[in-house]
Formats: structure tokens, C-alpha cells, sequence
């Protein structure tokens, strides 16, 4: 995946929200260990670190462009590199928190007991992943993939994103954890700036896709892509711009 952290970051505020939230649920308040998994480049990191000062704190990620940034960012925190796919460590942890990032990651229905199976006892797994596939933002995604040469190059992977409903979430987990918390808030994202929904999704979903061509067909599959989000998300009479978004949430106790 062509992870670009400046594009990521620069929605860096409405992306924080959602993971301001999910941390206000998880109830540890001195947890000795904590995994941020897919830390990208570690914008959230201080968001753990000032809530839980002295635990041990550590960001995993399959991204060496966003490690190189979280590492310069934050010195002083630990960074490593892992793929959540084959992640198995051999030590408990009593927070694993997971901001924007397993809906990149397939096979939910193993994966996430697995990781509940990695939180110590007590301990806690916090996940929050975007809903969001049935807004404009996403479909016209599919539709750009539809109409053009890339089509069987693209359609593939266009179902790849795994992400299922709340209560399949629920049953999933249920047998397994100790309190189960779960559920989605759709938050009115206000941005600023030209065409903003499609820097925004160029910085996340777009990457899935813009990383697997090359010119001239990158090019223009963004191009076409900017030309319907601007006329589905047009400025408000104050300039700004509207996006909606949903996110999932799961609080799971082990
Ligand atoms: C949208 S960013 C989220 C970054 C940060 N957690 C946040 O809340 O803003 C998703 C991150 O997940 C990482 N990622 C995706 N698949 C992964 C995998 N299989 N293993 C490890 N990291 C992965 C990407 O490299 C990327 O940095």
C-alpha cells in the first residue's frame, strides 16, 4: 500500500476525533502495556502517551514510510515493524488499541478473536474502523473502477474491504469476551480547503487503488475520481465542506 504520510495527515484533526473517542471507553487507568496497532505515522501516539504516562507503549505498522515519520515525530516512543496478518506475540498486553486500521486487514472472523486472545486478563482490545462504504466517497470510488481500462486490473480487489455490521461484530465476540461495548457514531466532518473530500480519501481508501497503476492511468483515475466528488460534495455558502462519515466502535474486555 503507497502510504504518503503528509496526505494522511492532513486531516489530521477530524481523523483524531474518533480515536479520542474510543480511548474516553476503555476503562484501564494504569495499564502497564499498550500495543497501538497501525500506529501509521504515530499521530495518535500522543493521545496514548497522555493518558497513560507511564506504560509501555508500543506502535506496530506494515508501513515503512509511516514508521520513518512516527519515529521522527516521537523520537522517545517505540516503533516496530509488524504485519497485523501474522502478528502472534507471545506475551499478553492489557490495551490493544487499533485506531482506523483492521478494515485494511481481511478475515475479521479470525482475526479479531485472535487479537482479543492477545489482551491480558482485565485487559482491554479498542477498535474503531470506518462504515462509510455506502456514502459518495466510496461508491464513486467503484464506479471510476467500473468505467475504466483498469477494470481487471482494479475489480479484484474492490471487495476487499472486510469490514461487517455491528451486531455480526457482536455475535462474533460475545462467547468470548468478559463486556462487550459496541457502536457507530456518523460524525459531520467539516473540511476546509479545494475539492477536500478527495485529498481526504487520496491520504486513505484511494491508496488501495492509486498504488497498483502506474502513469498515465493513475493519473487519470484520480482525475476522473476529483470530477464526481467535487459535484457530490459541493461547498456549503460558508465555503466549507460537508463529509459524513460513519465509524464502528468496539470495546472488548478480556
Ligand atoms: C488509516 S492509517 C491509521 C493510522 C492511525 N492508527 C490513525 O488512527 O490515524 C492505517 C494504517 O494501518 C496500517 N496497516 C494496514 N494494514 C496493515 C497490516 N496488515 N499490518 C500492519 N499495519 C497495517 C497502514 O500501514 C496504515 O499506517
Amino acid at each position: 500500500m503507497a502510504w504518503n504520510p503528509s496526505q494522511y495527515l492532513a486531516f489530521a484533526g477530524p481523523r483524531m476525533q474518533p480515536a479520542i473517542d474510543l480511548l474516553a471507553r476503555i476503562p484501564q487507568d494504569a495499564p502497564d502495556t499498550v500495543i497501538d496497532l497501525g500506529c501509521g505515522p504515530g499521530n495518535i501516539t500522543p493521545l496514548l502517551r497522555q493518558r497513560w504516562p507511564d506504560a509501555r507503549i508500543l506502535g506496530l505498522d506494515n508501513s515503512d514510510t509511516m514508521l520513518a515519520r512516527a519515529r521522527t515525530a516521537m523520537p522517545d516512543e517505540a516503533f516496530e515493524f509488524a504485519d497485523i496478518t501474522q502478528w502472534n506475540p507471545d506475551t499478553r498486553y492489557d490495551v490493544i488499541f487499533s485506531n482506523a486500521t483492521l478494515q485494511w486487514v481481511e478475515g475479521h472472523d479470525t482475526l479479531f478473536p485472535r487479537l482479543l486472545g492477545h489482551v491480558a486478563p482485565g485487559g482491554t482490545l479498542a477498535i474503531q474502523i470506518p462504515r462509510n462504504s455506502d456514502a459518495p466517497s466510496h461508491r464513486l470510488i467503484d464506479d471510476v473502477i467500473e468505467s475504466g481500462p483498469w477494470r481487471d486490473l482494479l475489480a479484484p480487489i474492490r471487495d476487499a474491504n472486510p469490514t461487517q455490521k455491528p451486531e455480526w461484530y457482536r455475535n462474533l465476540l460475545v462467547g468470548q469476551a468478559k463486556n462487550l461495548d459496541i457502536w457507530e457514531t456518523e460524525y459531520l466532518q467539516v473540511l476546509d480547503g479545494d475539492n477536500p473530500v478527495a485529498e481526504y480519501t487520496k491520504g486513505s481508501q484511494l491508496t488501495r487503488y492509486l498504488g497498483k497503476m502506474d502513469e498515465p492511468w493513475s493519473r487519470e483515475f484520480e482525475s476522473q475520481y476529483r470530477d464526481l466528488v467535487a459535484k457530490a460534495y459541493p461547498p456549503e455558502a460558508d465555503g466549507k465542506t460537508l463529509f459524513p462519515f460513519r465509524r464502528l466502535f468496539i470495546v472488548a474486555s478480556a
